[in-house]
Formats: structure tokens, sequence, C-alpha cells
């Protein structure tokens, strides 16, 4: 659910009404400064904060590739629902009814800047959780886990959902082996096809050989590989 305030002209601020009830006191300036200037625990792009009490995750957008040597986080213009931030915001409501687990939008802040826009996003931090690709940096994870895994992306892909970035770090392992996925720039409905899904599925596999590669003694092998896959096509 989300809805959207306007502060000054240029800028927006998308909410949910769920969580926020006056946006005109949502400060993402504020925030966000504090956050740069705290010894905030930071993990890649994100930062861990509480607003007004609820754990969240503070995301700024960065360009990734070529473009990012000249132009950090500005991104062209072409509306506000066709922001980065809106569209990602939109898939999450799109697998929150779905029931997926996916992380809860919170607020999202949309800035003009002439012909280009930079953008936040702040999700609900989802609690007693870490990436998966480091878990298994420190030990292994059940068979059965691996097989939970697959069946998992088999479900999102059964609804048409294409993660643009599936790495082992953009799947969540909480304390009680509960999975999420997160990180969902740039991703999107799609109508289904193989070609796609093999694609995400090869990826995720270069993202644990890639991690294996420098990290002698991780917890990966062709076994879970072989249970994830299991799951995948149960
Ligand atoms: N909703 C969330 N709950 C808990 N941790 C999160 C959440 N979102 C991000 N993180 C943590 O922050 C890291 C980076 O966030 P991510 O959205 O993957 O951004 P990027 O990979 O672009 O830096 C994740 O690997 C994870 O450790
Ligand atoms: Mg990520």
């Amino acid at each position: 659910m989300k809805k959207i305030y306007q502060p000054s002209t240029g800028e927006y601020i998308v909410y949910n009404p769920e969580f926020i009830q006056s946006p005109e006191e949502l400060d993402i300036y504020t925030i966000q400064s504090d956050l740069k200037s705290s010894k905030n625990t930071q993990r890649g792009q994100a930062s861990f904060f509480e607003l007004n009490g609820l754990p969240s995750v503070f995301k700024h957008y960065y360009r990734g590739g070529l473009v990012a040597k000249v132009n950090q986080d500005k991104y062209l213009w072409t509306g506000l629902t066709n922001t980065r931030v809106y569209k990602e915001w939109e898939l999450l409501d799109s697998m929150a009814i779905l029931k997926l687990p996916v992380p809860v939008p919170i607020a999202a802040r949309i800035k003009r800047h002439g012909l280009f826009y930079s953008t936040d996003l702040i999700t609900q931090r989802i609690m007693n959780a870490k990436p998966f690709g480091e878990i298994l940096k420190t030990i292994s994870v059940d068979t059965s886990v691996w097989e939970i895994l697959g069946k998992l992306i088999q479900t999102f892909h059964r609804h048409g959902i294409y993660h643009a970035d599936l790495n082992a770090n953009n799947i969540l392992m909480t304390h009680e082996n509960d999975l999420y996925l997160i990180d969902f720039d740039k991703s999107r409905m799609r109508m289904k096809s193989v070609t796609w899904m093999n694609k995400v599925i090869h990826r995720l596999q270069r993202s644990f050989n890639k991690i294996k590669s420098s990290h002698p003694g991780y917890h990966y092998s062709p076994e879970n590989w072989q249970a994830l896959m299991r799951g995948y096509h149960s």
C-alpha cells in the first residue's frame, strides 16, 4: 500500500500509511545525513536504523556499470511512476499480496534535478537475518534448506517474478532458517519463459562459485546445488 506526499516542487515522498501517519514529519534528508555521519551498521549500499522505533533499512540508489563513472546516482526522469523506486515498490506490493517473503516498503524519496532524479528507499528490516552467501562462509546449511531455497525460487518464477540480480547475498536467512529474497531494483513481472528463468538460476550458481573461489572451505558443494535444483524442479 502506498500514498504520495509532495513536500516541494520536484520532490516526492511515497509512503506506507500503515507505518507512517504524517509524512510531513518524515525527514529523509536528516535520516540520510545522520546515517552518513554515524557509525551505523552498513552493508553494501544499505544502512540499518530505527524509524519511530521500527527496525528499518535505508538504501540510496546508485548506478552500476560504466555510467557510474560519470554519474553516480542520477537517473533520467520520465515521470514518477517510471522511477526505479516506484517500480520496485509496486513489485514489492504485488509480491506481498502473493504472500512471498520479501521486505515491506516503508517510504521512498524521489528528488528531481532538472532532467534527472535521485532516489532512496526505506524498507522494514528483516530481523535476525544474514545474507545466505555470508552464512556459508562460517557454517554449512542442511540439504533440506537448499531444497526449500530452490522451491522458493521456483515459486517466484511460477508467478512470473524476474529478479534482476539474484545472487547469494540477495537471499537472507533468519535464525529460524526462514528465507527471504531482497534487492528488487530493476526486477519485474515478466512473461514466463525458461530462457530468463535459466539465466537467473545460472547467475545464482555463478555467485556461489565466485565466493567459493576466494574462500577456501566455503560451505557450498555440487551436492548443495543439486539439492537446490531438486527443490526448483519439484
Ligand atoms: N530488508 C532488509 N532486512 C535486513 N537486511 C537487509 C534488508 N535489505 C538489505 N539488507 C542488508 O543490506 C545488504 C545490502 O542491501 P541490498 O538491498 O542487497 O543492496 P545492494 O546489494 O545494492 O548494496 C543486504 O545484503 C543485507 O545484508
Ligand atoms: Mg544486494
